[in-house]
């Protein structure tokens, strides 16, 4: 496990200096023969924009630990303008809960959907890919505290999930 210099280690930054936007067209290479986007590629610029916020927060390199449950609400269409916006909920100690909402724009009908959300847990690592701890984030708005706090509660519930997987992973069913 990772420690830090308690000296030298960074303060804590607010939640605001991670948020991060991120904007996408979808053509036709990344839609099914419908014209629909594939879910695949919006679950692959979900990760991106996730990244992008634990970037800024931690500055370091990360990886994706996991990502949660994700829905897609609306379909979206080749033409689309997709947004994609994300920032740390917490950081527990080498790992962050980001929050990525996915909303998708017609400009020709003048329309905007949320079609997403997702939350990803990245672990910061070094260039040897070694953990490395994170500095704290601070959750200053009422929106920004409820997901901190319901970060938490995720969190307690990924870990025992993980842990019964892991028990079924060994057991072999
Ligand atoms: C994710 C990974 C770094 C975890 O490493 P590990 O040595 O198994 O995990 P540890 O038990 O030491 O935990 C390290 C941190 O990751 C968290 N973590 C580990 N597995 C997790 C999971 N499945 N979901 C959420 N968090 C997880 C732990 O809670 C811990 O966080 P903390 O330090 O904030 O308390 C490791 O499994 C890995 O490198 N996976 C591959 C990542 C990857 O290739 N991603 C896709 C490409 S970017």
């Amino acid at each position: 496990m990772n420690s830090h210099d308690s000296d030298n280690f960074p303060a804590p930054r607010p939640v605001r200096d991670s948020q991060s936007d991120m904007a996408e067209i979808v053509l036709p290479n990344d839609a099914n023969p419908l014209g629909a986007l594939l879910g695949g590629r919006l679950m692959h610029w979900i990760d991106l924009a996730g990244a992008l916020a634990a970037h800024r927060h931690s500055r370091h390199y990360v990886v994706t630990a996991s990502i949660d449950h994700l829905d897609f609400l609306f379909p979206v269409r080749v033409g689309d303008l997709v947004i994609l916006r994300s920032s740390v909920n917490r950081v527990f100690h080498t790992s962050m809960e980001v929050g990525v909402k996915v909303w998708v724009e017609n400009y020709i009908a003048d329309e905007a959907h949320h079609v997403s959300s997702a939350y990803l847990t990245f672990v910061a690592v070094d260039k040897n890919g070694k953990h490395v701890a994170v500095p704290a984030v601070i959750p200053e708005t009422e929106d920004e505290q409820r997901r901190y706090q319901d970060a938490g509660r995720r969190r307690e519930i990924r870990h025992a999930e993980l842990e019964r997987r892991r028990r079924h992973l060994v057991r072999g069913t």
